[in-house]
């Protein structure tokens, strides 16, 4: 395949960006838009933070609009996916953003607060993957477009692996998203549909401002970052779009750990 030029690689495409009014899912949708994708931003809430992501988009010369759906809910979903194939006529790319925490110690934590976790991070990744599935399977590959019938890219954590005290809903959820990935990449294969992972580590966003904001936090931080800095939402943009673009056409199934080392059970860099 020859080198495209760069900033083209995903020139036509249509794409939905869940959770993009913040943190990693804004970095990524202004990426995608910066490779030629028109973009979908949807928002839970935050109306006026989407509407700056669509402004700073277009600003750069790109395509974008703000849709509000909560991603749990599967009447919001399903009118969230009328919405974008009214506007942009179809869907090539998914990014299964949205996702957040509420931490509780495990004898502490509500059936209220295990509920809305699953329901965000995993429910909600289910209802859009199969909302998007059902058009790139309606639709087909269009050759001029991408090799793919679709692409969706899940955004995971590092505690799809990593075990997390505290936080078991969360860890919970990115264990499922993990397997319900996998599982649909094997289904849906045969179509040419691609579905892939990527599992950040600490990324520099409001979810986890707690664990880098004062100078005593980011130096306990660093103690579990072997490569010694904090990761930023472009870490994540940079490969999320080179997984959804024709670069990783036979990449599908995979969870890409981006995480500086976090992983790699720093304890033993000195202990074992
Ligand atoms: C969590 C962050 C945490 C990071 C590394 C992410 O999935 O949302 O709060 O800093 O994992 O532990």
């Amino acid at each position: 395949m020859p080198t495209p030029p760069r900033h083209t690689r995903l020139r036509g495409q249509k794409a939905l960006v869940t959770g993009a009014s913040s943190g990693i899912g804004s970095a990524v949708a202004l990426h995608l838009a910066r490779e030629g994708a028109a973009v979908a931003v949807n928002y839970a809430g935050n109306a006026t933070a989407a509407e700056a992501v669509v402004a700073d988009i277009v600003a750069a010369g790109g395509e974008a609009f703000a849709v509000r759906a909560d991603v749990s809910k599967e009447d919001q979903v399903e009118a969230m996916f009328g919405q974008i194939i009214e506007r942009f006529g179809t869907l090539d790319i998914l990014i299964n953003n949205a996702g957040l925490q509420q931490d509780a110690p495990f004898d502490q934590m509500t059936l209220a607060q295990w509920q809305r976790v699953i329901d965000v991070n995993l429910t909600g990744q289910f209802l859009c993957a199969r909302a998007a599935i059902r058009e790139f399977k309606r639709r087909g590959v269009v050759p001029e477009i991408s090799c793919a019938a679709g692409k969706i890219v899940s955004i995971s954590s590092v505690h799809e692996i990593i075990p997390w005290a505290g936080h078991v809903n969360y860890t919970a959820s990115k264990g499922g998203v993990m397997l319900m990935n996998k599982s649909i990449a094997q289904e849906v294969s045969p179509w040419r549909i691609r579905v892939n992972a990527v599992a950040p580590g600490a990324i520099r966003t409001p979810i986890n401002r707690s664990a880098w904001e004062t100078p005593e936090a980011y130096e306990s931080l660093m103690k579990l970052i072997p490569y010694k800095r904090i990761g930023e939402p472009l870490d994540i943009a940079g490969a999320v779009t080179w997984l959804v673009s024709d670069e990783s056409d036979y990449v599908t199934g995979a969870s890409l750990i981006i995480d500086g080392g976090m992983t790699l059970y720093p304890g033993f860099a000195e202990g074992g």
